[in-house]
């Protein structure tokens, strides 16, 4: 099997979405020793991580990989080298591949058409971040009973849509697996051409209940990234785009990426109640990552291209 970068889901097929799940199901049930042996996966994070950080240095290790981490403070970056050469740099080391965050978007793009080394984009600015779109959907295929039960269900995509690179890579991986998406924001962490994607844009989460969402999909209000007032407040904010605790008397299913706002995009103690997958997200990212590190360097099996 060749190499291949993981950079976006925007040309992944159904198909293929279900074969690295059932790759990853495979390795959570421990066909993953050893696969890696040998190789080494570089974890290049030029910006902040808990999860995605410590998952993919989980999943690399317990596939036998040398891992080697690298971030801007204490790397060439702080001197002023730029990402290419220092992409150039680790793909000169030897390499196998190269898991990248980066502030800006396109910057996994940009690495991997100078790397001979596959390059997985652990979300790149405002971008993609298509391994987290694969665990959620592997978290939820779990809840839920498998794959094909993810078809027809509905699915509210909550708040900072505009400046989310999770929104980007969920919102495909959620289309192809069948699932009908609304939007739930105000229009001013609402990507200008939104209105292409043709989702139907709802003004609350109690109007998404209302309308039979079953999952409530929450993203941080990413302040790191707004460079003016996009919201009245925060108190405001969480009235109308909050996940409460009466919204889950239906038996809807709460979700988000992390790191939580908490009291802000789920309330308190919702966050870690029956109904919130968030800890079933976490744990997915260490067998999803380890799937997609075999993919990426041609490790694995069977994949279709
Ligand atoms: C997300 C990220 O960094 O893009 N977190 C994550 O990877 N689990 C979402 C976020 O920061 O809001």
């Amino acid at each position: 099997m060749g190499i291949r970068s993981f950079l976006s889901l925007e040309h992944t097929s159904r198909n293929e979405l279900r074969e690295i799940l059932d790759l990853a199901r495979a390795h959570e049930e421990g066909s993953v020793e050893g696969t890696l042996t040998g190789k080494t996966v570089c974890l290049a994070f030029f910006e902040s991580s808990t999860r995605t950080a410590v998952s993919f240095e989980l999943a690399a290790r317990r596939c036998g990989a040398d891992v080697i981490s690298l971030s801007d403070k204490g790397s060439a970056i702080s001197k002023g080298e730029s990402l290419v050469d220092t992409v150039v740099t680790l793909d000169s080391l030897g390499a196998d591949a190269i898991v990248l965050r980066h502030p800006a978007a396109g910057s996994a793009s940009l690495a991997s058409r100078h790397t001979a080394a596959p390059v997985v984009n652990a979300g790149d600015g405002c971008g993609q971040h298509p391994t987290q779109a694969l665990l959620d959907l592997y978290a939820l295929s779990k809840a839920l009973g498998g794959f094909d039960e993810l078809s027809g269900r509905r699915v509210a995509i909550i708040g900072d849509v505009l400046h989310s690179r999770v929104a980007r890579s969920v919102i495909p991986a959620f289309t192809k697996a069948g699932m009908e998406i609304s939007l739930v924001a105000p229009r001013t962490l609402l990507p200008r051409d939104a209105g292409a994607w043709g989702l139907p844009v709802l003004p609350s989460v109690d109007e998404a209940i209302d309308r039979g969402a079953e999952v409530l999909y929450t993203l941080r209000l990413q302040r790191e990234r707004m460079t003016g007032a996009r919201i009245p407040s925060v108190g405001e904010y969480a009235r109308f785009y909050g996940v409460a605790r009466r919204h889950l008397r239906g038996g809807a299913l709460v979700m988000h990426p992390g790191p939580v706002n908490r009291g802000v995009e789920i309330e308190g103690d919702v966050v870690l109640d029956a109904a919130s997958l968030v800890p079933n997200q976490v744990a997915a990212g260490v067998p999803v990552r380890s799937a997609v590190l075999t993919v990426a360097t041609g490790a694995a099996q069977r994949v279709a291209a």
